[in-house]
């Protein structure tokens, strides 16, 4: 029978044509502000005098930036998710919650008496996997999303719900509502619901996405403040953008006793993270050219200090984003950047706009050969298509010894500009018969300087094959896709002759792809140039890992936590070559969890399976000794 937690009930597409208005049986509020420690040593007291207790004990978590999720598990199936909208009432979003990976479709919520729960969460995307999203959005040619905060606002939103998935949004559930028993009694009022803290890690248990070690208990308010000072120096470094950290009073009774505005919860304050945004001006909007072609607006603006460096440029993006937010020269600008995020102009201060000053009126040809670029039609950036483009051949010249793609030891962006406006370097084949005589003649170049060039594109000859590929510069391939297409192939060369049929049965590989694909490695050109570069000895061939032993043969691995003994790159390696498969989730095909340390809710997800082996790197390494 097809129940909704069928694994099938995930795996359907579903495409919503727009999305039901609910009304939450409980309003989702917001909470009050607080920014030092006096403001929070006036909610300790206030506190106390609400309840009249003169200890309070508190639970302090992160205040993750996202966007609110309310979910309803009715006899342990997931039934209904909402956004949180206006507060009383949102959008029905069940089908897009589903595609969640940690939104479990169902949990043993019986297991605890607990017949019907509405839990409230806060919907993420790692900073890693965002930034992932926009390389791939950017090659191609799609428009790029501002921020983790905007894009997991916007992706629960989107008709269709495999984008939700694509784009890997992440729940974290910070509240249980509310929880009733199959009477209908309120489950609070028991010893087994009666505290925030317990609560949440009982959801980890049945298999939710919580804080973990990223929350305290604290005795103390100066506990509280210290705690929040921890996680103030080190958010930059954390996985998902935070903005502050939330304030919880920890009894459930001591909560209703203090009891909410319309506005907020009296018993919870969020404290907010110092702002990383700052205002600047913006002097002058250049144009660059991308090795395909794309023109990228950059805004130059008075050097200003945010988030850690100092930022003079900073990318546009496109014209949509330009008009969108109607950005000017001269206008005074916000900057925000926000840990590993990409600085961004985040909108113009209005009332300092100068009065003369007029609309941004975007180039309609390449800064470069000047000819005129076009927009096609379904795309967000414009592109030169002059084949001839020098801008072009410089940074495709400039991306294929880039880290990301053949990674040669001693070129970068300059050595590579200097070669290309000395005529030195022209073009792709021609790194591999440099004129080293020549080039020891420009300023700057010794001995020194030109052996370890010369190493380094020596070394680059034996380069795994997903890096040429990704160094060719064919559009739409970055370096996922780029490892995907060679996955399939023995050697480079089985490219000229692939058909669409082929390609997309490839993983990963869409029409797009494939058809990009295809006119690369079809053209005559670029088949030459191949050839060209395998006959100075560049390695075309697939070497796949070795096989080098079957002592993991048929048994599933998963990783969690912070690995001391290899990097997660080395231990996918290890498992693969001694003939063990890596999954991604925790489940019954699940043999081996190996867990570091701080592992979290994976963890427990495993523990609470019962099926899993719980190993650490020690007992792994052993496995394969
Ligand atoms: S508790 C009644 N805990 O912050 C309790 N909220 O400004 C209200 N948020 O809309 C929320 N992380 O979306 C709580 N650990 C956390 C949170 C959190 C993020 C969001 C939440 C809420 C907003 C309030």
């Amino acid at each position: 029978m097809l129940t909704p937690d069928s694994p099938t009930e995930r795996v359907a597409r579903t495409l919503t044509s727009d999305f039901p208005t609910v009304s939450h049986s409980i309003p989702m509020l917001s909470l009050e502000n607080s920014y030092d420690e006096n403001d929070l040593n006036d909610f300790d007291t206030r506190i106390k005098e609400l309840t009249g207790k003169t200890a309070i004990e508190y639970c302090v978590e992160p205040k993750f930036d996202g966007s609110s999720i309310a979910i309803i598990y009715e006899n342990d199936l997931l039934v209904r998710a909402a956004t949180r909208g206006d507060g009383i009432q949102g959008d029905e979003i069940t089908n897009n919650a589903r595609r969640m990976k940690s939104v479990p479709l169902s949990a043993k919520f019986s297991a605890l008496g607990i017949y019907r729960v509405e839990l409230r969460g806060e919907v993420v995307i790692n900073k890693k996997t965002f930034a992932k999203i926009n390389e791939k959005r950017e090659e191609e040619g799609l428009q790029i999303l501002q921020n983790p905060r905007n894009s997991a606002a916007g992706t629960l939103r989107v008709k269709d719900s495999i984008e939700v998935e694509k784009r890997g949004l992440e729940a974290f559930m910070y509240q249980m509502a509310y929880a009733v028993d199959k009477d209908g009694n309120d489950m609070f009022n028991t010893t087994l619901l009666n505290k925030h803290f317990n609560n949440i890690n009982q959801l980890g248990t049945l298999g939710f996405k919580i804080p973990n070690q990223e929350k305290k208990l604290c005795k103390s308010i100066a506990e509280v403040h210290a705690f929040i000072q921890s996680w103030e120096e080190k958010r930059d470094d954390y996985e998902y953008e935070i903005d502050g950290m939330v304030i919880k009073v920890n009894d459930i009774d001591l909560q209703k006793e203090c009891g909410a505005t319309s506005h907020h919860p009296r018993w919870a304050i969020a404290y907010k993270f110092k702002a990383r945004e700052v205002e600047t001006e913006l002097l002058d909007v250049e144009y660059q050219v991308g090795r395909t072609g794309a023109i990228t607006p950059v805004a130059k603006v008075k050097p200003v200090f945010v988030g850690g460096v100092t930022v003079s440029s900073i990318s546009l993006h496109n014209e949509d984003i330009i008009r969108e937010k109607d950005i000017r020269i001269g206008d005074v600008v916000v900057v925000q950047r926000a840990g590993d995020v990409i600085p961004y102009i985040d909108r113009v201060v209005l009332p300092k706009r100068k009065e003369n000053s007029e609309p941004f009126i975007f180039t309609r040809e390449c800064p470069s050969c000047q000819q005129p670029i076009v927009k096609p039609a379904e795309e967000a950036v414009y592109r030169c298509v002059n084949a001839e483009c020098k801008a072009q051949a410089e940074e495709r010249l400039i991306h294929f010894v880039s880290k990301d793609a053949m990674d040669i030891d001693g070129f970068g962006r300059e050595t590579v500009s200097s070669f290309y406006k000395e005529g030195i370097l022209m073009s792709i084949p021609e790194i591999y018969s440099l004129d080293f005589d020549r080039i020891g003649k420009l300023e700057g170049w010794k001995e020194k300087s030109i052996n370890k060039l010369r190493d380094g594109i020596t070394k680059s000859k034996e380069q795994p094959l997903w890096r040429l590929v990704n160094g060719l510069g064919v559009r739409h391939i970055g370096t996922q896709t780029a490892k995907d297409l060679v996955k399939t192939i023995n050697n480079l060369k089985e490219l000229f002759e692939v058909t669409p049929e082929q390609l997309q049965s490839i993983e990963g590989i869409g029409p797009k792809v494939a058809s990009s694909v295809l006119d690369y490695f079809h053209n005559a050109g670029n088949q030459h140039m191949i050839l060209e570069l395998e006959e100075k000895g560049l390695n075309l061939k697939n070497q796949k890992v070795e096989q080098q032993s079957a002592k993991l043969n048929n048994l599933t691995f998963l990783f969690t936590g912070s690995l001391t003994r290899f990097t997660r790159d080395e231990a996918k390696e290890l498992v693969e070559s001694n003939g063990g498969k890596l999954i991604s989730s925790v489940s019954k095909n699940l043999h081996y969890l190996v867990a570091g340390e701080n592992a979290g809710s994976k963890l427990d997800k495993a523990k609470a399976l019962g099926t899993v082996n719980i190993i650490d790197e020690e007992a792994f390494l052993n496995m394969i000794k």
